[in-house]
């Protein structure tokens, strides 16, 4: 049977036990900000098991694309070097929300194994959590599994994860005591029962997990009662399949069988040669390939942090077990046909991405690459001195200048039984991390202690706020009672309509001032997450805690802000409509002056792209929508389909804005309506690194005065051409024409002027013991002039060396030649480097003919008398 039969029989099977099959949700979860990939079934469900969320149905079975390569579940680390481990797998998995439990999960799956499967009984075993009596009594009694194949086993207070028969999603969230059954693969096979010392072999392999959900954990630790008890169980396929197929290993399957041979082929085609088909190294690849595609279908690229790096470091990890094998350019993202061949039909999402991934990955391959060699150089140099630990340093560096993330590193040294000083890794990792923080800009606000109340914020609806009182104030990083003219002061604020840099916004600018003082803001910072201070000087009067002051924002320079924060929103959504929905913000800054939007995709915006972008966000600005903003709980949010961030935090309520059509979470400052807008201009487009883009643009009398320069360089340019604005193109056309042509016949002026000279040069050589050496200026030359006079002049002094020269403002450019019957004694590039070393330069070449260039002209008429006794000493 098939591994696309085993899976569908699986959803079939539970079809007709009254449950409604649901689609795989994408490898990256769309809402959980805790949890860094999908790690089983029961993910896209979470919110169901916890009382959050109602389906149309309590029962479900779904086979969930699953990545387990970081955060709690995370099998990297083993993929190769086992048979059964993976980062990226498949789930097949059966749900109860409330409805049934126990006794029915058990003989489901009882009956789905030994009557639709046909596993012989007598090979499965089975745990259950140690206190749990209840399923121990229904696997003994009502099932009949024999007493010594049924174990029980604790949960290690909490020490580890899965295989302690209490199974938790992470550290928080729904969680219950499970039921997990096991296959043994025969005793040809090294390992023991689970509970056992050996269970960590590879003969008692774990096929399903039957959880039974009844807690959800908080962060404290503090176990809820979920509202009804539940079931969530997770097979994996592959696991499964291997059994089905009579196989022991996963990599025998059917799906790995076509994945392996291509990747040996893409290793070999690439320099493996031919490599061993049974190496570990090809198992990797043909398990990353997965993982690394079905991550970037759903809409992660490589980086150096979060799930971008997770895929960089599976990418690399997978990249550097082709280099073992001989692979000395990108082959890994070829990988990515034969993958979609495999899968294609079951995940039709990867078919529609392939070449984006393909793409991607492509990139990623390439830069690696570029530094692979060098860095396992390094590492080999390290091993060959034969320490049983590589030290931190190396391994940062490795890290830092290499590419090599330190997994990676330890992968190698893993192979030769040699391991990573990863407490001296990370020392150095916080020392480069110290050294960057004391560089970048200095943040007053950054590490001040404040214990009092928050800020209220008023600057949604105001610029100003009457009144406002003085709850801190600090100078020089410590709190004062009083502050005095002259002072950089950090002042917090009970209310301002200040607001604080987040979310890519800068902070307001302004003015604080009573009736004897006044402080000019310079930029506002959160002090603490609700806590606003106002970082700037006090240039007149004191100020001391408790007083009351009028703060005022710069309220041109917040409109132009707003402006351009508005417009960011507008141009996302443009973007996304444009290029893609793949195209996910990677980081944005909104100043007065411009925004910055920086986004995953992978290829340059066209200018036909960008005037499209242009246009939709001038349309917007044309319909002139009020905005709207709506404070909300965060679950309610995310129902009205508001664009989230990956990586931000967002607390339980949120703001949800909604600008012209875009909608966005965000707590920025907006136009009242996009009209306000004005106008809406992109101005720049670049690569940041691989996969992401940044499109700068500007807003409103910034656009005005932009396009304003623009058109008075037109006329400047015009102006020099002689020719009206719109007939600039056509004028240029033909000067560059000209250019061209004089170019062209000025070269061959030069060519003439140098062989001219070179008639008269013949009479300068010198004999020395038969030899004939010149070392001359040849004026107005070029590098093309000087080495066609060189070879005329080699033909007609037949034994000979030669230097020549030529000056072009402060730069040196040098020839030397030697003819064929002399090269035994002196070498044209020995001459040059002799010669140009004289004149600031440096050179070499081949023993007949070699070039130099200078930067010293004036010591070049010494330099060229040289020649001579140099030459003289040689022959
Ligand atoms: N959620 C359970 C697991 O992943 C079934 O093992």
């Amino acid at each position: 049977m098939k591994a696309s039969e085993i899976r569908s029989q699986f959803l079939k099977f539970f079809e007709a036990k009254g449950h409604t099959i649901v689609p795989s949700s994408p490898v990256v979860p769309g809402d959980d900000p805790t949890l860094l990939f999908t790690n089983a079934g029961m993910n896209q469900f979470k919110d169901v098991f916890l009382g959050f969320d109602k389906r149309p149905y309590s029962r479900a079975t779904t086979s969930q694309k699953c990545i387990r390569a970081g955060g709690k579940h995370n099998d990297l680390d083993n993929v190769g070097y086992t048979a059964r481990h993976h980062t990226f797998f498949e789930m097949l998995g059966n749900f109860s929300f409330g409805d049934y439990f126990k006794h029915d999960a058990i003989q489901y799956a009882w009956e789905l194994l030994t009557e639709v499967y046909k596993l012989p009984k007598e090979k499965l075993w089975v745990t259950v959590y140690a206190e749990d009596d209840e399923a121990y009594e229904i696997w003994n009694k009502t099932v009949g599994v024999p007493a010594e194949r049924i174990v029980r086993i604790g949960d290690n207070k909490g020490a580890r994860y899965a295989s302690d028969n209490f199974w938790m999603m992470g550290d928080t969230g729904p969680c219950g005591p499970c039921t997990e059954i096991f296959y043994d693969h025969g005793p040809e096979i090294a390992g023991g029962p689970p509970g056992s010392p050996d269970e960590d072999g590879d003969r008692y392999i774990e096929i399903w997990n039957n959880v039974f959900m009844q807690f959800n954990r908080d962060e404290a630790g503090v176990m809820h009662k979920l509202p009804k008890p539940s079931v969530d169980t997770g097979m994996g396929l592959e696991r499964l399949t291997a059994v089905l197929q009579h196989v022991h290993s996963n990599y025998e399957i059917d799906t790995f069988v076509n994945l392996l041979a291509a990747a040996k082929k893409a290793v070999d085609a690439a320099g493996g040669g031919d490599c061993d088909k049974d190496s570990p190294s090809l198992k990797v690849i043909a398990d990353h390939i997965r993982a690394c595609s079905f991550t970037v279908t759903d809409g992660v690229i490589p980086s150096n942090a979060g799930r971008g790096y997770v895929l960089r470091r599976i990418a690399r990890r997978a990249i550097r077990h082709g280099y073992k094998l001989g692979a000395r350019k990108p082959f890994f993202y070829t990988l990515v046909a034969a993958l979609a061949k495999e899968m294609g039909d079951a995940y039709p999402e990867l078919r529609q991405a392939e070449q984006r991934v393909t793409d991607v990955l492509k990139q990623e391959e390439e830069g690696f690459f570029r530094t692979i060699a060098n860095g396992m150089e390094i590492l080999e140099a390290a091993l060959a001195g034969g320490a049983k630990v590589i030290d931190g340093e190396t391994a940062f560096k490795l890290h830092d200048t290499y590419g090599f993330p330190v997994d990676l590193t330890a992968d190698v040294c893993r192979e030769r039984g040699v391991t990573v000083d990863s407490a001296g890794f990370d020392a150095a990792m916080q020392r480069q991390k110290d050294k960057a923080r004391a560089a970048g800009k200095f943040k007053m606000a950054a590490g001040l202690e404040y214990t009092g109340a928050n800020t209220t914020f008023h600057g949604y609806e105001h610029l100003a706020r009457e009144g406002a009182t003085v709850a801190a104030l600090y100078v020089d990083g410590s709190p004062v009672d009083v502050a005095r003219a002259g002072d950089d002061v950090v002042v917090v604020l009970d209310e301002t309509p200040f607001y604080a840099e987040s979310g890519g916004q800068v902070g307001d600018t302004g003015e604080l001032r009573n009736a004897t003082s006044r402080f000019v803001v310079e930029d506002t910072i959160k002090v603490q997450a609700a806590v606003f201070g106002h970082q700037g000087q006090l240039v007149e009067g004191e100020l001391r805690v408790g007083d009351k002051v009028n703060a005022k924002v710069d309220a041109d320079r917040r409109a132009r802000t707003v402006r351009n924060h508005s417009a960011t929103h507008l141009m996302h959504k443009a973007l996304r409509e444009v290029l893609g929905t793949h195209v996910q913000q990677k980081g944005s800054l909104v100043t007065a002056d411009r925004t910055r939007f920086d986004f995953a995709h992978n290829q340059p915006v066209t200018d036909a792209e960008i005037a499209k972008i242009e246009a939709l966000v001038n349309a917007e600005i044309l319909a002139n929508a009020a905005t709207q903003a709506r404070v909300l709980p965060i679950e309610e949010a995310q129902k009205t389909g508001a664009m989230m961030l990956f990586g931000e935090k967002y607390g339980d309520e949120v703001r949800v804005l909604d600008i012209g059509t875009s909608r966005e979470l965000c707590g920025g400052t907006h136009v009242q309506r996009t009209g306000d807008i004005g106008l809406f201009k992109i101005v720049a487009e670049s690569g940041i690194q691989a996969g992401v883009r940044r499109v700068e643009a500007v807003t409103g009398e910034n656009a005005l005065a932009y396009l304003q320069s623009l058109e008075g360089t037109v006329r400047q340019i015009a102006g020099s051409l002689k020719a009206a604005p719109a007939e600039v193109p056509a004028r240029l056309g033909q000067v560059m024409e000209q250019v061209r042509s004089l170019e062209k016949e000025l070269a061959a002026l030069k060519g003439k002027l140098a062989s001219s000279q070179g008639d008269e040069l013949l009479q300068k050589a010198v004999d020395v013991k038969g030899l004939k050496v010149l070392a001359a200026v040849l004026d107005g030359a070029d590098a093309k002039a000087l080495r066609e006079t060189m070879d005329k002049l080699k033909d007609k002094l037949k034994t000979a060396a030669i230097v020549l020269a030529a000056v072009d403002g402060g730069k040196v450019q040098l020839a030397a030649g030697v003819t064929a019957d002399s090269i035994g004694k002196v070498k044209a590039g020995e001459l040059v480097n002799f010669v140009a070393q004289q004149v600031g330069g440096k050179g070499g070449g081949k023993p007949d003919m070699a070039m130099a260039g200078g930067t010293d002209p004036t010591h070049l008429a010494k330099a060229l008398d040289s020649v001579q006794g140099w030459v003289g000493e040689r022959v």
